[in-house]
């Protein structure tokens, strides 16, 4: 099964936004097999976004990502990175579509909320990284009435 590496920022922590965030995805049928609140240093949070660097916002970003606690998770279901991409919504909120996260709750590309995978691969290099001790083995007993 898929996995997706998501991220709460510091805005999301801060704003009280936790619940409601895995709230959406618990209730889409994903299953959730990582959790954890946890403050990152910047090699850190650089080598996260190290795709990114160069790019003018990095600094920024890489100051916003460890001005507090982020709450780490991951996510598993069929198509779960390229559904919890939708979730989520697009990088500017301002090109987000009402009824997702950053639709709903956010204004700025810079103070956005949520992290997501943007592929596969990216999925498996971010859950090495943010958890090294793999995802949690269980199973949610409601499978078989979210699969057919
Ligand atoms: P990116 O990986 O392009 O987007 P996404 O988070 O949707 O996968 O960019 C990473 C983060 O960088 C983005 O969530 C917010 C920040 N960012 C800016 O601050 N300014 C920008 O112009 C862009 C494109 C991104």
């Amino acid at each position: 099964m898929e996995h997706s590496f998501i991220m709460i920022k510091p805005d999301g922590v801060q704003r009280g936004l936790v619940g409601e965030i895995i709230s959406r995805f618990e209730k889409k049928g994903f299953a959730l097999k990582g959790l954890k609140l946890m403050s990152v240093d910047r090699a850190f949070a650089e080598n996260h976004y190290s795709d990114l660097a160069g790019k003018p916002f990095f600094n920024g970003l890489i100051e916003y990502i460890i001005s507090g606690p982020v709450v780490a998770m991951i996510w598993e279901g069929k198509n779960v990175v390229a559904t919890g991409r939708k979730i989520i919504g697009a990088t500017k909120p301002a090109d987000s579509d009402v009824g997702t996260i950053r639709g709903d709750f956010a204004i700025d590309v810079g103070r956005n909320i949520i992290h997501g995978s943007d592929s596969v691969e990216s999925a498996r290099k971010e859950i090495a990284l943010w958890f090294s001790e793999g995802p949690v083995n269980w199973q949610s007993s409601l499978h078989s009435w979210i699969y057919e």
